[in-house]
C-alpha cells in the first residue's frame, strides 16, 4: 500500500474486461494477504464505487471456475437472507462479485493468469492481530454470523475445491509416508514430536467418526478464519467475511478451532522459547460470546460439544502439516532458518498441550456462554 505503482497497461487492459464503466484513477498494490495478489482500483469519481482486482492463485486452486462458482453462489445466497433482515446492508456485509462483459465471474488472461474483481469496502480494515477482547468478540461475531447464514444452504452447490483440507486421517497418512521416506535423514530429530502426535491420533480423528455417522452435519463453512480475514468498519465493528476462497462443506469446530488456535496462543505461531507459550483465556471467552451471539440460532448440541475437541484438533494438524513439510525436506511453508518447520511444530505441540491440561476451564466457558 506504501508505494502507488503507475497504472500500466495490463492492469488498465484487465479491468476493461469486466463490467466497470468507471473512469479509474491510480492503481495501488494492497493489503497483507499472503496467497492472491491484490490492488485497489480507485474511482476518479470520489463518490462511486472503487474496486479490487485480484490475480488468483491457480496454484493453490488449480480449478477457478469451480472456486468461483462456489463464492457466487455463497455470496447470493448470503445477500439473499441479508436482505431479510431488516437494517442489513447487502452491498456493505457481503463481498460484490464484478462480472466480465462476457458474464462470467473471472477473466483468464493471455499467460494463464486468472483475475477477479469486487466492490471495494471503503473506510473498513483488517487486523493481522487480534489485540482486545472487543476484537475477538468482533471476530467470533462474524464468523458465527457467517456461519449461521449459510446454515440453510444446500452443500452440493458448494464443491470441495481442495478435498481433504482439514481431514486429519489424510494428513496423519502424508506424515507417515514422509516418516517411512525419510528423505533428508531428519527423521531420528523428531522421534518425540511423532510419539506425542501418535499418542493422539485415534482422538483426534472423532470428529471426522461423528461425520461419519451423522452425529455432526456437514455445513458450509469458512475454512480459513483467521482474523484478518474480517473486515471491521471505523468503530471496529464486524462489517464483512472475506477470502472466500476456502469456503467448502466441512464441519462448524474446524473454524471455530482455527480461530482460537492463533487467538489464544499468547506467543507466536513458530516460538522458540516453548516455555513462554501461554493461553489467553479472556480473548478465548471474548471470541465464544461472540460465536454463540450468532451460531445459537442453528448450532446442534452435538456441534456445542464438538467445538473443543476443533480447538484441540486444528494446532494438532498444524503440526502435523509443519512436522510432513520438515520431514520431506521444507517443500511447502516458506522457511525462515533451517529448522523452522521442526520450531513451529514443536510451538503447535505445546499449545496443544497446554489445551489440553486446560480442557475443563475452556468447556465451562463453552457451556457457561451457550447457556447464556
Ligand atoms: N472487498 C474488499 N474491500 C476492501 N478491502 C479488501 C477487500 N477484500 C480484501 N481486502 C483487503 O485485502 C487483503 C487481502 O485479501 P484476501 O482476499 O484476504 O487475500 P489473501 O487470500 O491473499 O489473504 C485483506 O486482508 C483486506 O485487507
Ligand atoms: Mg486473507
Amino acid at each position: 500500500m506504501d508505494h502507488i505503482i503507475p497504472i500500466n497497461a495490463r492492469i488498465f487492459g484487465l479491468i476493461s474486461e469486466f463490467k466497470i464503466d468507471a473512469k479509474i484513477a491510480p492503481v495501488e498494490p494492497f493489503g497483507s494477504g499472503h496467497i492472491n495478489d491484490t490492488y485497489r482500483i480507485i474511482n476518479s469519481d470520489a463518490k462511486g464505487v472503487d474496486y479490487l482486482l485480484q490475480r488468483i492463485n491457480h496454484h493453490v486452486f488449480n480449478d477457478v471456475p469451480a472456486l468461483m462458482q462456489n463464492l457466487l453462489n455463497v455470496t447470493n445466497h448470503l445477500k439473499q437472507k441479508l436482505s431479510l433482515v431488516p437494517g442489513a446492508n447487502t452491498e456493505k456485509e457481503v463481498l460484490t462479485i464484478v462480472q466480465t462483459r462476457q458474464g462470467l465471474p473471472y477473466f483468464k488472461d493471455k499467460d494463464g493468469d486468472y483475475w477477479r474483481v469486487f466492490h471495494f469496502l471503503k473506510d473498513t480494515r483488517s487486523y493481522d492481530q487480534v489485540e482486545t477482547e472487543k476484537q475477538a468478540f468482533e471476530g467470533g461475531k462474524a464468523f458465527g454470523r457467517f456461519q449461521a447464514l449459510l446454515s440453510d444452504l444446500d452443500t452440493s452447490l458448494v464443491k470441495d475445491t481442495i478435498p481433504d483440507f482439514h481431514n486429519i486421517e489424510f494428513r496423519l497418512n502424508k506424515l507417515r509416508q514422509a516418516i517411512d521416506a525419510n528423505v533428508v535423514g531428519r527423521l531420528n530429530k523428531v522421534l518425540a514430536e511423532i510419539e506425542f502426535i501418535k499418542l493422539r491420533a485415534a482422538k483426534m480423528s472423532e470428529i471426522l467418526r461423528l461425520g461419519r455417522a451423522g452425529i455432526l452435519p456437514r455445513r458450509i463453512v469458512h475454512n480459513d478464519t483467521k482474523f484478518n480475514n474480517v473486515l471491521l468498519d471505523s468503530e471496529d465493528k464486524a462489517q464483512c467475511v472475506i477470502d472466500l476462497d476456502t469456503v467448502m462443506p466441512g464441519y462448524v469446530a474446524y473454524d471455530f478451532g482455527d480461530s482460537i488456535r492463533t487467538i489464544i496462543n499468547t506467543t507466536a505461531e513458530d516460538e522458540t522459547a516453548l516455555n513462554q507459550i501461554g493461553l489467553n483465556i479472556p480473548l478465548f471467552e471474548a471470541y465464544t460470546r461472540g460465536y454463540f451471539q450468532q451460531a445459537i440460532v442453528f448450532l446442534t448440541e452435538a456441534e456445542i460439544d464438538s467445538l473443543l475437541k476443533g480447538v484441540l484438533l486444528l494446532p494438532y494438524i498444524q503440526a502435523v502439516r509443519f512436522l510432513t513439510d520438515y520431514l520431506e525436506g521444507d517443500h511447502y511453508f516458506k522457511i525462515h532458518s533451517r529448522d523452522h518447520n521442526l520450531q513451529r511444530t514443536r510451538a503447535q505441540l505445546v499449545l496443544v498441550k497446554k489445551l489440553e491440561d486446560n480442557q475443563e476451564v475452556l468447556d465451562h466457558i463453552i457451556q457457561k456462554t451457550w447457556q447464556h
